[in-house]
């Protein structure tokens, strides 16, 4: 039934982006953009930001339509449903790419490989986004920003204090082999599922565990099934906002080019309020008291990074070493020891 719904809704993507008559060219153009997580988080309110910026700037000649907690489609439907033209606009996770063919976008998920949201931004706004960028164009679809999201924290119902806790929990990830690699080096049993499928396999045992900016955690509720969560900071989660590339390469250039600049101010937006996203939402969680919150000592953080060293080498084969390397450059340039 999805697929059927999808393939109508491509049908009248393509029909929209096909030659408009006269009449249908004063309708605006409609940009359907769909994401999985609420409203009230760094993405959710920068996609606002980018339909407000968005309509001004062409003057009405956009519309913008926000869909957002997977209302239209789930993790893995949304890419198809971009792909075949059913949705224009998406901003997926960088660790759900893999399913795509773009593998290497999981050199985000790597633990412990941005010290910093400096070493971050040297690397979205760098060659190594660009080159990243470059590989969705063969999928029919063109990257136009990164936006922050923040470090995440790891959740469980019981203390998670050394890297031996995790020992055979059943962890929540999303669809990276990186994050597999990542919960395995842990002793714990990843499970890959859709990120609006998380709360209820919380609530009910379905995981043990998993791991999430704070934004997510609270935003999603997960705070009322998690006893216990420590703030490891192991590994990041960022997006990419994408489009169709047929859809954008047929806009009249001057929409393009109005849409890139509201891009452009809604992608500063979105990550100037990302860490004060995420503070309030872990100060949330805390006044809630439904979860007991870890700060981890100087020798816990050491002992994470040293259980989770290995997973760079184990990724060589799949994100690339070179990739791997460039990132360790930026880091060092920024004056980190890798
Ligand atoms: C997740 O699935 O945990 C996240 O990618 C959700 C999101 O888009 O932040």
């Amino acid at each position: 039934m999805k697929l059927v719904k999808l393939l109508c809704a491509a049908a009248v993507g393509c029909l929209m982006s096909a030659s408009l008559s006269p009449a249908q060219a004063q309708d605006p153009i409609v940009i359907k953009f769909s994401h999985v997580v609420a409203p009230e988080t760094p993405k959710g309110k920068g996609a606002e930001k980018f339909r407000e910026l968005a309509e001004k700037m062409t003057n009405g000649r956009v519309k913008i339509e926000v869909y957002p907690n997977s209302q239209l489609y789930k993790d893995k439907e949304e890419l198809e449903a971009l792909q075949l033209g059913a949705v224009q606009m998406l901003a997926p996770s960088l660790a759900k790419f893999g399913p795509l063919g773009a593998k290497e976008f999981e050199v985000f998920d790597l633990p412990y490989i941005f010290p910093d949201k400096v070493v971050l931004q040297r690397v979205t706004e760098g060659p190594v986004g660009k080159k990243l960028f470059q590989k969705l164009e063969s999928k029919g679809i063109i990257g136009l920003a990164y936006w922050d999201n923040g470090f995440k924290i790891m959740s469980a119902n019981k203390p998670l204090t050394m890297p031996a806790d995790m020992k055979g929990l059943k962890m929540r990830i999303q669809s990276s082999k990186v994050l597999d690699a990542q919960m395995r080096a842990l002793g714990a049993l990843p499970q890959v599922m859709a990120f609006s499928e998380v709360y209820q396999a919380l609530q009910t045992g379905v995981v043990d565990g998993t791991e999430n900016p704070p934004s997510n955690m609270y935003t999603q509720k997960m705070h009322e099934v998690q006893k216990h969560a420590t703030l490891t900071n192991h590994g990041y989660l960022g997006y990419a906002v994408i489009v169709n590339k047929k859809f954008w390469e047929g806009l009249p250039a001057d929409v393009r080019g109005q849409l890139e600049t509201a891009m452009k101010e809604a992608t500063k937006f979105a990550n100037d309020i990302a860490q004060a996203e995420n503070d309030t939402s872990l100060a949330q969680m805390k006044a809630a008291g439904t979860t007991q919150f870890h700060e981890q000592s100087k020798e816990e953080r050491a002992a994470w990074m040293q259980a989770l060293k290995p997973v760079h080498k184990d990724a060589e084969s799949r994100v690339g070493k070179e990739l791997i390397e460039e990132i360790y450059k930026e880091a060092e340039a920024a004056g980190y020891k890798m």
